[in-house]
């Protein structure tokens, strides 16, 4: 997720902002940039790569002093991340500069309507519209916070923007719509930034702002308004934190950040992909509508968690398209000779875009013809570079190797590849497929619910804390989920789990079961009664053989409690997106075990993030 510095005061702004960006590095980035007001004009450097390689560019040509100034960490979405893709984005008079954070969803119409009035924009960004919008905004309304304003007023999707305006240098504005912005109050400074850690070196007082909001800084305070002017309310706050976890965004580990990150992760994934006529617009798909008519079968391949979200996802494909759907782990695939063609649609699932196993599949079946989407989170990584078409999960970098974010994003940009085949190939109607992108949009609030419940799971673990082995079960796509649920299991906190299809366990496993082993069940909805009744007897049968069952049930299952030591409880949604919510209490409950346990959390022994070795 991209970072962003704003800054007016009385140091040197280059300085300011760079060391604030330096905080900012661990939200993860390919390029940056900044730019100060000088006489009258912008000066700015921006750069592909790393912060290094601006301080070289900076070195050799250093900015102007100047007291006021802007800067950028870049994680791509619209366009390579490349140096001129980098923010941040000037109009053609180099009078004003912004960078952003966000996806501005109506700019392929605003970039239109620039180039049509003469307007030549330079990159490929969605950014780089608002700074032409606002060189003719200001020729109207010459004050640049009502100028942003009246810009912002126009602008469709997530954005956070910071602007600085050569001709009026004693004042930096910040709008923030959906993307996180807040204000540094300093003594004689102010400083903006994505979160405190970009001013956490300068000032511990802190104001959030609120959604559509409007924000002014000069080196003596701030004033904010909402997007039609009127005086806005803002929560002032102190930050307690240290510096140390400030590089984590306050959160001990970059895990728990991502944990918490999950709700935006899932909004942001489904941004922009619909129309209000229930339309799906998957623009990164460069398959023709003809192609994806001629496939008779899909293949998923991915490894590890993104191979679960592949075997959440094939359910709701299969269900929604008709269309028969295999996974297959990517290290396995092309060593069995499998049976591809050009009517097969292969997807590959990979957070990262680098992971060998992975990469090493789609050539294969890209060699015998097969047509290659891939579903991935790294703007630019070598999997969707090779691959006829992308659908990226927007769900911000993960760090942690353990992944968590990546896994929802990746069943949501599944589920909506899904939902566009089906309406591509006419087997679902348009108000179908609307009521589950509405059921789908509804899950962030379902997730943030389990994050504020996620004391319960904590003080399982303190309690579990000397347990050597764990089971998990589950049916349909509550089998992926158990599957998930051992896997962070085992990779944080180095115990036995396995998980299981609760119907299988009868035919071996269930040897395993002695007295006060833990063991997760998750049980289906209402609604699936056939297989809950299914998984309430497996409960019955794991506990009469001694078993400690942890039990994940929607709100309302009263069937399930005398059978639960420990109820979990979830909210209500519909089956095929239950995984969504039921595995954030697994992946609480491993982080947690793992920090009792006094393990390194973000970097389990003998695992890499992003594996590139076959
Ligand atoms: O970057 P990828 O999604 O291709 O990575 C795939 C797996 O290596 C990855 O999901 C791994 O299983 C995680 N450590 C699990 O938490």
């Amino acid at each position: 997720m991209c970072g962003i510095v704003g800054y007016v005061g009385h140091r040197q702004a280059v300085d300011v902002v760079m060391a604030g960006l330096r905080r900012l590095e661990y939200r993860g980035y390919d390029s940056t940039g900044v730019a100060v007001a000088h006489e009258g004009r912008i000066a700015s450097a921006k750069k592909a790569g790393k912060l290094a390689n601006l301080d070289a560019v900076l070195a050799e040509s250093p900015l102007p002093a100047a007291t006021t100034g802007i800067g950028h960490t870049r994680w791509a979405t619209h366009g390579a991340p490349n140096d001129a893709n980098a923010h941040p984005h000037l109009d053609s008079e180099g009078r004003v500069a912004v960078v952003h954070n966000g996806i501005i969803e109506n700019f392929a119409e605003l970039r239109a309507e620039l180039e049509a009035a003469g307007h030549e924009l330079v990159s490929e960004t969605d950014t780089e519209t608002v700074a032409h919008l606002l060189h003719d905004e200001l020729k109207v309304t010459p004050d640049l916070p009502e100028a942003v304003r009246a810009v912002c007023r126009r602008l469709e999707g997530a954005f956070t923007l910071v602007i600085t305006d050569a001709q009026q240098p004693d004042v930096v504005v910040g709008a923030r719509r959906n993307s996180p912005l807040v204000v540094g109050v300093g003594e004689g400074e102010m400083f903006l930034g994505s979160d405190v850690a970009a001013f956490i070196d300068h000032t511990r007082e802190a104001v959030e702002l609120g959604q559509d909001q409007v924000v002014s800084i000069t080196k003596d305070g701030f004033e904010v308004t909402g997007f039609d002017g009127s005086p806005a309310q803002t929560k002032a706050y102190h930050v307690d934190w240290d510096v140390s976890a400030a590089e984590k965004g306050g959160f001990d580990w970059y895990m728990l950040k991502e944990i918490a990150e999950q709700p935006q992760a899932v909004a942001d994934t489904l941004l922009g992909r619909h129309t209000t006529d229930g339309r799906l617009q998957l623009d990164e798909v460069r398959l023709s509508d003809d192609e994806l008519r001629e496939i008779d079968k899909i293949i998923i391949i991915a490894c590890g968690t993104a191979s679960y979200a592949g075997l959440v996802a094939k359910y709701a494909i299969e269900h929604w398209t008709r269309i028969p759907c295999e996974v297959e782990l990517a290290s396995e695939f092309r060593y069995r000779d499998p049976i591809i063609d050009r009517s097969t649609l292969v997807v590959a699932i990979s957070q990262s875009g680098e992971t060998m196993d992975t990469l090493m599949a789609i050539r294969y079946a890209r060699q015998q013809r097969a047509r290659v989407l891939s579903v991935c989170n790294t703007n630019g990584s070598t999997i969707p570079r090779e691959s006829d078409a992308v659908i990226y999960t927007h769900a911000g970098p993960e760090v942690a190797v353990a992944s968590t974010k990546g896994f929802l994003s990746q069943v949501v940009a599944c589920y909506l590849l899904g939902l566009y085949l089906a309406q591509v190939r006419g087997v679902k109607f348009g108000d179908e497929i609307s009521q589950i992108i509405a059921e789908l949009e509804k899950l962030p609030a379902g997730i943030q619910r389990m994050l504020d419940e996620g004391q319960q799971v904590r003080d399982l673990a303190a309690d579990l804390v000397g347990k050597r082995s764990f089971l998990f079960l589950g049916r349909h796509v509550g089998y992926p989920v158990a599957l998930e649920g051992a896997l962070k299991l085992k990779e944080l906190a180095y115990v036995h789990a396995e998980g299981f299809a609760a119907g299988e366990l009868k035919h071996g496993p269930i040897a395993l079961v002695e007295e006060g082993l833990p063991v997760f069940v998750v049980v289906p909805p209402h609604g699936r009664d056939q297989l809950r009744d299914k998984v309430i007897s497996n409960i019955q049968e794991i506990r009469a053989r001694g078993a400690r069952t942890i039990v994940l049930a929607e709100d309302g299952d009263t069937d399930v409690e005398r059978y639960a030591d420990t109820l979990i409880r979830l909210p209500k949604v519909p089956t095929l997106l239950q995984p969504l919510v039921a595995t954030v209490p697994l992946q609480i409950f491993a982080c947690e075990l793992a920090v009792q346990l006094g393990y390194d959390v973000d970097q389990p022994r003998n695992l890499a993030k992003s594996v590139t070795v076959e």
